[in-house]
């Protein structure tokens, strides 16, 4: 099972995202997720960002964002926890209120802590900032970076130790795994949270990958030690490899599980990687199909809830070390 040879392998977990909805509904879903041994560690899909906890100003609102952490209490699981900054399911008082530094620093640090309290002591790491790059490597356009330029990164970082200082705290984005202009951005992002003297733990590396189009398990391993050379851990964080059309032949799925060995052997292959975490283990739910559409099958059990080719692959590389 994945979570016990990744243990064995040398990592803290392999675990996935899971989606609030399906928790109360459908258990041949839950009896994988509530399996230790298979799922080391759980991360909610979307029920502790910012429109689910604080959909108005000093409204908080725990419903979604607790039902994820309470499998992971009741499993004894890893839990980590996403995300805190970010502009996406940012709700509209938020995103499009009219700021200044003044006025909207104490709204980002009044979200961290208040946030951070409830789950306290429940997170082994937290996504603090998510996603503020840009796919060309620019800085993203949010209203925290208008606002504030970068410093929004320190503000979040140094709000979330206070708020707890036994989590590890990550910056996480996507595509950095392909060493380009967003990945140069990234460690710029981790320089510029380090010199300002705020604490930065991680970096997530989502892994939204495409079957075919995914590196190598040596470019791969390269690029994170690139961050691990700054002294921070990192990790594997949404997981994922679609296939860009469907159905998907055999030999695309042994293509695709031949990917996720790569992905999984790299963290593998550097000290500092911590764990791999996909995004949803099964077809049946994935956010790929609504956002690339004829795009999908992107996970490691298909939507019956059967292993896939991806799934072999991952158990030969973690017991091969
Ligand atoms: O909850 C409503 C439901 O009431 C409504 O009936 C339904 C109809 O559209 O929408 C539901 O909300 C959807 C929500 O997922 C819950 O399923 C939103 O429309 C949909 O936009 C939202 O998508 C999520 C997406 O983030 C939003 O940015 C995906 O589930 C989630 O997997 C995805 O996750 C992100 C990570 O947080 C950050 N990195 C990228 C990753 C993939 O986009």
């Amino acid at each position: 099972q994945l979570n016990s040879l990744a243990v064995a392998a040398g990592l803290k977990y392999f675990g996935t995202a899971v989606r609030e909805g399906s928790v109360s509904s459908d258990s041949a879903y839950m009896a994988i997720v509530n399996n230790k041994n298979e799922l080391g560690q759980v991360v909610s899909e979307n029920g502790q960002k910012w429109d689910a906890t604080e959909p108005s100003r000093n409204t908080f609102t725990y419903t979604q964002g607790d039902i994820v952490p309470n499998v992971a209490k009741k499993n004894g699981q890893y839990l980590r926890c996403h995300t805190l900054t970010w502009h996406s399911q940012l709700p509209s008082w938020v995103s499009s209120g009219s700021w200044t530094r003044a006025t909207l620093q104490p709204v980002i640090e009044t979200h961290i802590s208040n946030v951070m309290a409830h789950y306290l002591g429940q997170c082994y790491a937290w996504d603090v900032v998510n996603e503020a790059i840009a796919d060309d490597g620019t800085w993203r356009d949010s209203v925290f970076y208008r606002t504030f330029s970068t410093d929004f990164l320190a503000i979040s970082f140094n709000a979330a130790k206070k708020a707890d200082p036994n989590t590890k705290l990550y910056y996480n984005d996507y595509n950095l795994e392909y060493n380009g202009a967003k990945t140069e951005r990234a460690l710029e992002v981790v320089n510029i949270i380090q010199k300002a003297g705020a604490p930065i733990d991680g970096v997530g590396f989502q892994a939204h990958l495409i079957v075919g189009s995914t590196p190598s398990r040596s470019s791969l391993a390269t690029v994170l030690k690139r961050f691990t050379a700054l002294n921070v851990e990192v990790a594997y964080t949404e997981l994922d490899i679609r296939h860009s059309s469907l159905p998907a032949s055999t030999s695309a799925l042994a293509t695709q599980g031949n990917d996720f060995a790569n992905v999984v052997g790299s963290c593998l292959d550097v000290t500092g990687c911590v764990g791999v975490t996909v995004w949803g283990f099964t077809d049946k739910y994935s956010w790929v199909p609504s956002t690339f559409s004829g795009a999908g099958d992107a996970l490691i059990y298909d939507s019956n809830l059967n292993k896939k080719a991806a799934w072999t692959s991952i158990s030969s590389v973690l017991a091969a070390k």
